[in-house]
């Protein structure tokens, strides 16, 4: 977690310097690197920024002009200018009033443009603002309600309260969102949030400039959106309105109290995600992430890759393959996949007889809906000897007499948990992989217990867990620390024991909280790291619920709200361990009466964000 809080590092540049706070740039006047535009209500920023990562000597420093939240300390980007194209230096930079009359950043030394407007103006007396609503728009110097372009209509990856979303028949114009490329970059990323093309009332998920739809609102009822059941109830953070009529079908966002700092954007991830921002724990907390879980989002660890709503990280390269991208994938762009070791031998070798491929077999694992190719075979020998023959042959699987054959890459291929009392069973997958990496299978055990593990994922990490038991119990010096760091590289989540569970919350008796998802226990691991454990005890606390929280969880975790330290799944059992952070987590505030954090308005909010299956 702490590698990703490193990469998150979004450097920007704002020095206050000798420029007096202003919302406006008119003709003739420039902003330079060192200045921005602040809106009238002091919620907004308007300036350039830039990004590098954590280690700034391996990366160039790029440059982008943006809008980002002025009254929120951690750097937050709410619109991007030229997402694109950045700027590799700031000599000469400067955003200004072009002679016609568009905003242009421009080299002011060889005078080329490097991001324009490009509205179509008739005059040059134009002047651009930043609204208090984030809106940037350029008008007419006589008359500011003639607008001539507003970046509410082009948006990156944020929809701004009051902004609208969709489509303007008049014009042509979509307003879609489009996440970041990875944590460190604003360009154009892979996946897109947009009105449903086909003229259903609609708005879905789809990888970008494709009709691949991964998740949609439902069609919108005149009240709500069926699959946002959040919307049914008084939302008591946003209010929603989808407008049709002959010019425009648009959605638009609207805050229910206008003084709360939120955030409604297209993640990386390729969910949808709300944050609101909280004063107390000076952090965005997420309220709701679309679709819930990770491995609903299209191909989002890429090919050769199994995704795993239950343990974290969610996706993993199958054996004999290694990450394509290891940057991308730190910066959680993860759908470059995972390549080949060693090429197939059918490729290096051109022939298709006397291969040396092997299969490797992936059990416990669900298929995409788009089944491959059936093949004519009667037997797993003789489908595999169909995949053996075909060069562009990846794996094949052999069900109920059905033969599959998948040609070229594997995607979206999820873990199923296969453990023994569940009662699914999942399909097996024969993955094609040169002899050589084979063998090096065959010759390392510790390889085989991580790939095959992913379908079983929980067995791996009560193994795992109990090892470090045996090893606590041997060492009782052993600082849990110690415990913590072993974890990061096993998925980093522990399975405990609830026996060990017992004994840290000495049998269950701080309680810091009830609801009506369980209670919460204060204890401590090693008698010196404090815990946080949720018991779910609500009788409608199905497996399906615990998985979908440890999945929701992990999102949360993802931007440092809840440490999910661990999990008990025994019998009945199921809790659920956190880092105990006093006010800072999440977790208590939900199930504190007392809390003066939360109203219970946005704890409903919250709980229904996180536990709707
Ligand atoms: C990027 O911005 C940060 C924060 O203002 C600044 O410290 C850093 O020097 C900038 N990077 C470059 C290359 O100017
Ligand atoms: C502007 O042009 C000069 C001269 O070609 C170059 O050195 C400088 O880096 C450029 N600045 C930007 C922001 O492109
Ligand atoms: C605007 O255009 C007029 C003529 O069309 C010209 O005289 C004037 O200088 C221009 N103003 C600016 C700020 O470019
Ligand atoms: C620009 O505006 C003029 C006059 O309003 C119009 O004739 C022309 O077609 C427009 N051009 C584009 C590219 O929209
Ligand atoms: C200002 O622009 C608006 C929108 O184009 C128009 O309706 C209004 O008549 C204009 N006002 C003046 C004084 O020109
Ligand atoms: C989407 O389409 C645009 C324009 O056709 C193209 O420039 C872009 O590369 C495409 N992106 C992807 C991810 O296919
Ligand atoms: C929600 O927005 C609609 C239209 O903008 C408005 O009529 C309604 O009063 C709003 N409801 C709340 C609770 O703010
Ligand atoms: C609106 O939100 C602000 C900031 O979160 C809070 O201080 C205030 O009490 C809220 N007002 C209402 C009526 O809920
Ligand atoms: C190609 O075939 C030869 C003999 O047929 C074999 O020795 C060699 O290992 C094969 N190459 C690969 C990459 O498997």
């Amino acid at each position: 977690m702490h590698l990703l809080i490193d990469f998150i590092l979004l450097l920007f540049l704002c020095t206050q310097a000798n420029s007096a706070a202003t919302d406006t740039i008119l003709a003739g006047q420039a902003l330079t690197v060192n200045d921005k535009l602040v809106s009238e209500n002091g919620r907004y920023a308007l300036g350039f920024f830039n990004t590098s990562s954590s280690k700034p000597s391996q990366d160039t420093t790029n440059w982008y002009l943006g809008i980002w939240f002025k009254t929120v300390p951690k750097f937050t980007s709410a619109w991007v200018a030229n997402r694109d194209t950045p700027i590799k230096s700031t000599t000469s930079l400067e955003l200004t009033i072009s002679q016609d009359g568009n905003l242009v950043i421009l080299n002011r030394s060889t005078k080329s443009i490097i991001w324009s407007t490009q509205a179509n103006i008739t005059r040059n007396s134009t002047t651009a603002m930043l609204l208090s609503s984030g809106n940037l728009v350029l008008t007419d110097f006589s008359n500011s309600s003639e607008v001539l372009w507003q970046s509410f209509d082009h948006p990156t990856d944020t929809l701004f309260p009051g902004a609208k979303l969709g489509w303007d028949k008049v014009t042509g114009l979509n307003r879609r969102l489009v996440p970041w490329k990875n944590l460190n970059n604003p360009a154009t990323g892979v996946y897109c949030y947009a009105l449903d093309p086909s003229g259903l009332k609609q708005f879905m998920l789809t990888p970008l400039n494709s009709s691949i739809q991964y998740w949609s609102t439902g069609v919108w009822n005149g009240e709500y959106f069926p699959s946002i059941p959040e919307m049914k109830v008084s939302n008591p953070v946003f209010n929603t309105t989808f407008v049709i009529n002959d010019q425009e079908r648009y959605l638009t966002v609207n805050l229910v109290n206008k003084s709360m700092v939120t955030r409604n954007v297209m993640d990386v991830s390729g969910q949808r995600k709300a944050f609101i921002w909280l004063e107390d724990s000076q952090d965005w907390t997420m309220i709701y992430a679309q679709p819930k879980l990770q491995c609903d989002v299209f191909a989002i660890c890429g090919s050769f890759t199994i995704c795993n709503d239950n343990a974290l990280p969610h996706c993993n390269c199958m054996e004999g393959f290694t990450i394509t991208s290891p940057k991308d994938w730190e910066l959680e762009d993860r759908t470059g996949g995972c390549s080949r070791n060693t090429p197939l031998d059918c490729i290096s070798n051109k022939s298709t007889t006397h291969t040396t491929d092997k299969f490797y077999s992936v059990s416990c694992v669900e298929f995409p809906e788009n089944a491959p190719k059936l093949e004519a075979a009667a037997s797993a020998g003789e489908c595999a000897q169909v995949c053996l023959s075909d060069c562009s042959c990846a794996a094949y699987s052999f069900n109920d007499g059905r033969c599959s054959i998948w040609h070229n890459e594997l995607l979206n291929i999820r873990a199923l948990e296969c453990s023994g009392t569940s009662s699914s069973t999942g399909e097996t997958l024969y993955l094609r992989v040169s002899a050589k990496d084979f063998h090096g299978v065959k010759n390392n055990r510790k390889g085989i217990v991580i790939g095959v593990a992913t379908g079983t994922c929980v067995s791996a990490l009560v193994l795992f867990a109990l090892v470090v038991l045996v090893m606590i119990w041997r060492n009782k010096s052993t600082s849990s620390s110690h415990i913590l760091n072993g974890v990061q590289g096993c998925n980093r989540i522990i399975a405990f024991r609830y026996t060990d569970l017992q004994h840290a919350t000495t049998k269950f008796t701080d309680k810091l909280g009830a609801g009506s998802f369980g209670s919460v226990f204060k204890g401590y691991l090693n008698d010196s790291v404090a815990i946080a454990v949720k018991r779910l005890d609500g009788a409608y606390q199905g497996e399906k619920q615990f998985r979908a929280e440890v999945s929701s969880i992990g999102t949360v975790q993802h931007i440092n709200l809840v440490k999910l330290v661990g999990f008990c799944c025994e019998g009945s059992k199921r809790l659920l361990v956190y880092e105990h952070m006093s006010n800072r987590s999440l977790d208590v505030n939900l199930f504190r009466n007392n809390s003066t954090i939360l109203s219970w308005t946005i704890r409903y909010q919250i709980a229904l964000g996180l536990l709707e299956g």
